[in-house]
Order: C-alpha cells, then sequence, then structure tokens
C-alpha cells in the first residue's frame, strides 16, 4: 500500500506493516483524515495504540506525515478501494466530517465502502461517524435527513448503532480536527455524530500479528 511521509511516497508491504504494528494495542484507522491533525492527536494521546490516517489527497497530509511519532503512519488510498494489507487489523474507525464520494458512499451504501470496512475490521470493531450540516446540504440533504439515510444503510449493513447525537458550536470547537474548528465557526455549525458496532468478523482473512 502507498504511505505518505513528507512529499515522499513509500510502498508499505505486510512484513513492514507488521514490523510497525508490533506491540500496539488497538490500531485505529482514520478515514478521510484530511491534514491528518485528529490521528496525530489521537497517536500523541494514547501511544500504545497505532493510528493510521486515509486519504485519497495527498496534499494536505504533507505537514502531519512528516511527524516522528512512531505509532503514526499516514496511506494514500479510496474509501472505495482499502487496501487488503489492512485486512482484519482494525480495533476502531473514525470517519469525521466526510464529503464528496465518501459521504456519497454512506448515503448510498456502496458496498466497496461498507464491505472495505468490514474487511478491514477485527473480530470486534467500533466506528466513530461525524456528519455536518454543509456537507449534507451540498449533497443535497438536510443533516437530520441524511443521517437518518446513512443510520438506516448501516442497520441494513448490520451495524449496531448507539442513538446518534447532535454537536453545537461548543462541541465543533472543542473536538480536535481542523474541519471541526472550521465548521464551528462558520455558517452551519450543526453535525450529528454516531457510535457503531460492525458485525462481528467470520470470514475476512485475518492477519496474525503480535499484538502485546
Ligand atoms: C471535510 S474533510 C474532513 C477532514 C478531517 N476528517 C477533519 O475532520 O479535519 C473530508 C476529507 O475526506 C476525504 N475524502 C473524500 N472522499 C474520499 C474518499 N473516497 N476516499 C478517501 N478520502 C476521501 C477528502 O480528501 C477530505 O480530506
Amino acid at each position: 500500500m502507498e504511505t505518505i511521509q513528507g512529499k515522499m511516497s513509500l510502498d508499505m508491504d505486510l512484513n513492514k506493516l507488521q514490523e510497525r504494528l508490533a506491540n500496539s494495542n488497538r490500531i485505529i484507522l482514520d478515514l478521510g483524515t484530511g491534514d491528518g491533525k485528529f490521528a496525530f492527536h489521537l497517536a500523541d494521546k494514547v501511544p500504545d495504540d497505532f493510528v493510521i490516517g486515509v486519504d485519497s489527497c495527498r496534499e494536505n497530509l504533507r505537514e502531519q506525515s512528516r511527524s516522528k511519532l512512531k505509532n503514526l503512519l499516514f496511506v494514500i488510498a479510496s474509501a472505495q478501494n482499502l487496501p487488503c494489507e489492512l485486512n482484519g487489523l482494525i480495533s476502531h474507525i473514525t470517519i469525521n466530517f466526510p464529503w464528496g464520494s465518501l459521504l456519497e458512499s454512506l448515503l448510498t451504501s456502496d458496498s466497496r465502502l461498507i464491505c472495505g470496512l468490514q474487511s478491514i475490521s477485527s473480530s470486534i470493531a467500533s466506528a466513530d461517524i461525524r456528519l455536518n450540516g454543509g456537507a449534507l446540504t451540498e449533497a443535497g440533504w438536510t443533516l437530520e435527513d441524511g443521517a437518518e439515510q446513512i443510520h438506516h444503510n448501516l442497520l441494513q449493513a448490520g451495524w449496531q448503532i448507539n442513538t446518534p447525537c447532535f454537536m453545537d458550536a461548543y462541541a465543533l470547537r472543542t473536538f480536535p480536527t481542523t474541519w471541526a474548528r472550521r465548521l464551528a465557526y462558520g455558517r452551519d455549525p450543526r453535525a450529528i455524530t454516531m457510535r457503531v458496532a460492525l458485525p462481528i468478523q467470520q470470514n475476512v482473512n485475518i492477519v496474525d500479528i503480535p499484538l502485546k
């Protein structure tokens, strides 16, 4: 899979990935990581966890991907075609304020995204999805209807979802991603967050990694 460090693009195979992951506790994936600040925040806060930020756009990642944190990695990939090296590894997924094709795939229950997320998940995995009003308006939905549609799609996929909660301007201002802060001071400072439990995986090729 393609990883990025500053301006350099590096190929990482399964062996190299396993070396990097050795002794990690949880492996967290931030999908649509943007400039990677949230991934950096998580990795910095919990050094025993390993955090992988994934985005299809490399330009915004140049700065954070220079980080020297050993438990942080940035991967260039599309959400609809996640690298198979990640299969069975991820214990928690975050998707913060998706837009574009990532949001569209959640709204349409795109099987490339849904199956991809299930494939990369470990046997017990969870996800936090945060949706914002402006991105859903651009996609032709109200915040409530768009969140309801995604909620419905994930339930249909067999995922269990806690009651969605609203994030107001204060919650956005204090949430450590670049986009949350931008939204907090913008025209539509509203978001909805949902915590999801992914179905227990039975048929994925789980990679054997010594975790601790
Ligand atoms: C509004 S930004 C949010 C960035 C970050 N999560 C934050 O909170 O600051 C949405 C991100 O989703 C990424 N994205 C959109 N479609 C994608 C896709 N199909 N695959 C991977 N990333 C995607 C964009 O490149 C962008 O960085």
